[in-house]
């Protein structure tokens, strides 16, 4: 079951920030997963388009310039990152899911991800890239069929493995609450990867465990890989 880092090791440093990406990277993850919004065609990471909950800025982040946003504090003295940055400091030590928020961020992803092949030698299997907007996937295969995508559902859906194998997708991304057998069944059946999110507690962990989940996003990375080796 694959460790990955939700917005890094949120629990115990700023979510979304490369010293989070750091230190989950340092704990083991076997992934990291950020969220994404375009800002003048720049991707940057950072969870709600709200500024207040993790930044000392006030408003949404479409009401400021980039160059504003770059300098706010995200936590412990921490810019709002790039994605270019977190992909620099990923690099091949572990694999990535980017989650798209906002809109108009297919184009920028597609060029980033073509410079980031050509400039740091990415490999797109170390990428996952999701979304629970199903649509702006589709537009991401159309234009880069080897990408891989994860359909993001926050609600319980009947034959949702089904429907996201007919989109062509790599992968299941389900609520914990929402998570069953039938559900893993039906995905593993069809090929599909099933990851749970968001997954920190000691019960839940040998739950998913037992489920047979391929991964589980936690905001504990170096607990939770302790607690999983232990299962
Ligand atoms: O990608 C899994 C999970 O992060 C989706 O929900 O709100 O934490 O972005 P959220
Ligand atoms: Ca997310």
């Amino acid at each position: 079951m694959q460790i990955i880092a939700h917005r890094g090791a949120s629990g115990e440093f700023p979510e979304n920030t490369l010293l989070a990406i750091a230190q989950a990277i340092l704990q083991g993850a076997d992934a990291i997963e950020v969220d994404v919004y375009a800002v003048e065609g720049e991707l940057i990471v950072i969870h709600d388009p709200k500024l207040e909950r993790t930044t000392n800025g006030t408003g949404t982040i479409y009401q400021h310039s980039l160059a504003y946003l770059q300098q706010l504090d995200a936590g412990e003295g921490e810019p709002i990152p790039t994605l270019w940055q977190v992909l620099e400091l990923v690099q091949d030590r572990c694999w990535l899911n980017i989650e798209l928020k906002g809109k108009d961020t297919a184009q920028p992803l597609l060029a980033l991800l073509a410079k980031a092949e050509q400039e740091l030698g990415l490999s797109l299997s170390d990428v996952l890239v999701s979304s629970f907007n199903h649509h702006l996937l589709l537009q991401l295969k159309q234009a880069l069929p080897e990408l891989r995508l994860g359909a993001l559902t926050a609600s319980l859906q009947l034959n949702y493995a089904q429907y996201v194998h007919d989109l062509g997708m790599y992968s299941v991304h389900c609520d914990l609450n929402f998570i069953d057998q039938q559900l893993v069944h039906d995905a593993h059946q069809l090929g599909l990867k099933v990851f749970v999110y968001t997954v920190d507690g000691l019960d839940d962990i040998s739950a998913m465990q037992q489920l047979g989940v391929d991964g589980i996003f936690t905001n504990y990375p170096a607990r939770s890989r302790v607690w999983a080796f232990e299962g």
